[in-house]
């Protein structure tokens, strides 16, 4: 009665993850933290590097009361000039400090490029499995979410794209290394579709833009570089943050990039700018902007993520479970054999709580975060086996 249609079904909806949430704390409350083992949550739990207490240190040090104010709805200067340098060297092409925006991290990143972009009732396309957020988000700025299935192995299928692009598509999100497969988008794969993009933009008044999503940039286990967008496509903005590189996703603090040969770049930068504003951003924590300007090279230490998947994965392969090695990013989505509602209804019997994959779009399998110790870790290969016979 209180809350709107569509508010109503988003709450129905998601009411299985509050669930499983409520589940985690009773089960804790229980048996205690130790003894649940939680691969839920995407929550950074690596400590924020030793630059991030630096820089809060001079900060206090040269204190000075009056930092506190508004500021222009863009961002700092020198935060502005710090994330165009960072940008410029990942992209591999020349960004200006003017086409950066500093927002209240990815997620309100690609909120502002969603309400800056869209007609009503135009289509977002982006790869299924998806971070199951795009949703909300392309709603919220009254466009339709239309997931495109990967293949297999998770990675890009640009005939399943071309089936779906009509000229009332706007803009495709893509996520990489994505959340939740851990998959990289290959150069190719992302050339591939640039050229089908360019072809339907030829029968189009406005372009097909691409929303890079890179939170996960830098959360990488292969020395490989991920691929930049903006090398192969004009119409790209790159959203990202530091709530995984530097273990910040409190501090609420993110990027927008903007390309700098898009066409109507003024306007787009206005747009953005006004849409950081009329969304109630109005601009990114002023403190989070200062901290990461003087930590921007740093980074967790990635390594010890490294090890935890490794371990993670040796165990998947010990007992038998099938999966995609993740190059990157917090997760796996293993390929579970029965239903996945029913495998993490089995995992939780033996206290190990797991996201069902139907959350993300696809069936039969389950995501496991390794925002958890290692010897966490360790305990989950004797209870995974005891599920694994139990559906065999
Ligand atoms: C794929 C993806 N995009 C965006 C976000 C939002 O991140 P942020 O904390 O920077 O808003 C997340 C967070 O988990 C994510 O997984």
């Amino acid at each position: 009665m209180g809350v709107s249609e569509r508010i109503g079904r988003y709450i129905e909806n998601s009411s299985w993850i509050r669930r499983m949430f409520e589940e985690g704390i009773r089960l804790k409350k229980l048996y205690g933290n130790n003894e649940v083992l939680d691969f839920t949550l995407g929550n950074p739990d690596l400590e924020a590097p030793i630059e991030v207490k630096e820089a809060l240190e001079e900060l206090i040090k040269n204190y000075d009361p009056k930092i506190h104010g508004y500021m222009p709805n863009a961002g700092r200067e020198d935060f502005r000039t710090a994330v165009a340098e960072k940008v410029s060297r990942e992209q591999g092409l020349k960004v200006p400090p003017e086409n950066i925006i500093a927002t209240c991290g990815a997620a309100g990143g690609i909120n502002i490029v969603l309400k800056t972009i869209l007609d009503e009732g135009e289509k977002v396309l982006f790869p299924s499995p998806y971070f199951v957020e795009y949703f909300f988000y392309v709603e919220n700025h009254s466009g339709i979410p239309c997931p495109v299935e990967t293949n297999e192995d998770f990675t890009l299928n640009t005939e399943n794209f071309e089936k779906l692009i009509d000229s009332n598509t706007r803009a495709i999100i893509l996520n990489s290394p994505n959340n939740p497969t851990g998959q990289v988008y290959s150069k190719e794969s992302i050339q591939q579709l640039v050229e089908l993009l360019k072809l339907k933009n030829k029968d189009n008044k406005r372009p097909i833009y691409i929303i890079s999503d890179e939170p996960y940039r830098n959360i990488i286990f292969e020395n490989e570089r991920v691929p930049s967008i903006m090398e192969l496509y004009e119409y790209t903005f790159v959203v990202s943050s530091f709530s995984k590189e530097l273990s910040l996703a409190g501090e609420r603090i993110g990027y927008v990039a903007v390309h700098p040969e898009i066409d109507d770049l003024d306007r787009i930068m206005d747009g953005l700018i006004l849409s950081n504003r009329i969304l109630g951003f109005v601009n990114a924590p002023n403190l989070s902007q200062i901290i990461v300007k003087h930590c921007i090279n740093s980074k967790v230490k990635v390594e010890v993520y490294k090890k935890r998947m490794e371990l993670l994965c040796k165990i998947l392969e010990e007992v038998g479970i099938e999966f995609v090695k993740p190059k990157g990013g917090l997760f796996v989505f293993p390929r579970v054999p029965i239903d996945d509602i029913e495998f993490c209804n089995l995992l939780r019997e033996e206290l190990v709580l797991a996201v069902p994959g139907r959350g993300f779009g696809r069936k039969n399998h389950i995501r496991l975060a390794i925002c958890v110790d290692l010897p966490i870790i360790e305990k989950l290969k004797n209870k995974l086996e005891r599920v694994m016979k139990k559906v065999r």
